[in-house]
């Protein structure tokens, strides 16, 4: 069963993706049951993006995050977008089968819409590159968060009618896997960690920074020798999902108990993150400083995923009366 998911290359990843998406994905790609097609969106970001060295950058922060969690090349196909270029001539037949009406009614052009600016055509046309993604590859299963679920849909609209005008075997119907049952991690102010929200802690961040978002979390203003409610706190949900379960019960006991303040919390979760994410931290730094490695990781899934993209395209092609008679 082939597995895709498409990762945003919005810069360096923060403890939501770490624990939201990267971990379960990782682990699922060791069970060795799927054949996992994971790629960074660097295509869609040009929607937003304009800054070629940032693009780059972000890319970069993306692919060394995963790999220094232990993404493995070799069992899993993960790759550049943009250095799969059939994607976009496969964007062009999907958009000649779009009705314009499904596009205008898609949540993210809506939303750019509400914005008050008016939206390039890149922001209208997102849904159908994320419908090439995925149907380039003959995906069956696409986990996604609850706001992708739309694109979904409008993916296997386009299919369905490609399909039709082409031959019910031309693309793989992709099913959505939306899972519910996935935490959200909350973020340094309660709400969930988003880089939207400006709330987020960076694992991956040199230790003076990470030890400025650790220190921001937000608390009441309890005073010291106080009992304080670890259930309400953010610095002691942060702790609980990152240290051992004797480390919890110990600091459980110490708000419990009063004469112990969120500063001693909060340095206590800093020493956790640092022991935890030591292997990643270093691995991250590594890899972000020989950007030729890095190259060379994305190069192999790129082939991987080439070899798959122009078998598809050629049936495409063949189907919709491109190129040589034989
Ligand atoms: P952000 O909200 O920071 O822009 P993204 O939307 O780029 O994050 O998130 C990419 C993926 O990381 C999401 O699809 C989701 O699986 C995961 N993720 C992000 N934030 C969280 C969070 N706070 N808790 C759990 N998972 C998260
Ligand atoms: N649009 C997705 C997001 O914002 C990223 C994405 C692009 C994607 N192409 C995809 C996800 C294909 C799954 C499959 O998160």
């Amino acid at each position: 069963m082939r597995v895709l998911t498409g990762i945003q290359s919005t810069g360096v990843p923060h403890l939501g993706n770490l624990f939201g998406a990267i971990l379960p994905a990782i682990s699922m790609s060791r069970s060795g049951a799927n054949d996992a097609f994971l790629f960074i969106a660097d295509l869609h970001s040009f929607t937003a993006v304009r800054d070629p060295q940032l693009r780059k950058e972000n890319t970069y922060a993306v692919a060394a995050a995963w790999l220094a969690c232990g993404l493995d090349v070799e069992r899993v196909t993960f790759y550049r977008q943009s250095d799969v270029p059939e994607v976009t001539e496969l964007t062009w037949y999907l958009q000649c089968m779009t009705p314009c009406p499904m596009l205008e009614n898609a949540h993210s052009y809506k939303d750019a819409l509400a914005k008050g600016t008016v939206p390039n055509a890149g922001v209208f046309n997102y849904p159908v590159l994320m419908a090439a993604d995925i149907l380039l590859y003959d995906t069956n299963v696409v986990p996604v968060g609850k706001d992708q679920k739309q694109h979904l849909e409008i993916t296997r609209d386009i299919a369905s009618a490609f399909n039709r005008a082409y031959g019910e075997d031309t693309f793989v119907m992709p099913e959505a896997r939306i899972d519910a049952e996935l935490m959200t991690i909350p973020g340094t102010d309660g709400r969930k960690m988003s880089k939207s929200y400006n709330n987020t802690i960076n694992v991956f961040l040199p230790e003076k920074e990470l030890k400025k978002q650790v220190m921001g979390i937000v608390t009441d203003s309890k005073a010291l020798e106080e009992p304080k409610d670890p259930s309400t706190d953010n610095v002691f949900q942060l702790f609980k999902l990152v240290a051992s379960p004797d480390a919890v019960r110990g600091m459980e006991a110490n708000y419990l108990a009063g004469g112990y303040g969120y500063g001693h919390a909060k340095k206590e979760l800093l020493e956790v993150l640092m022991a935890r994410f030591s292997s990643e931290r270093r691995a991250f730094q590594e890899l972000m400083a020989d950007r030729g490695r890095l190259d060379d990781q994305l190069a192999i899934g790129a082939e991987k995923a080439r070899r798959v993209a122009r078998q598809t395209l050629a049936r495409v092609r063949e189907r919709a009366g491109y190129g040589r008679n034989g």
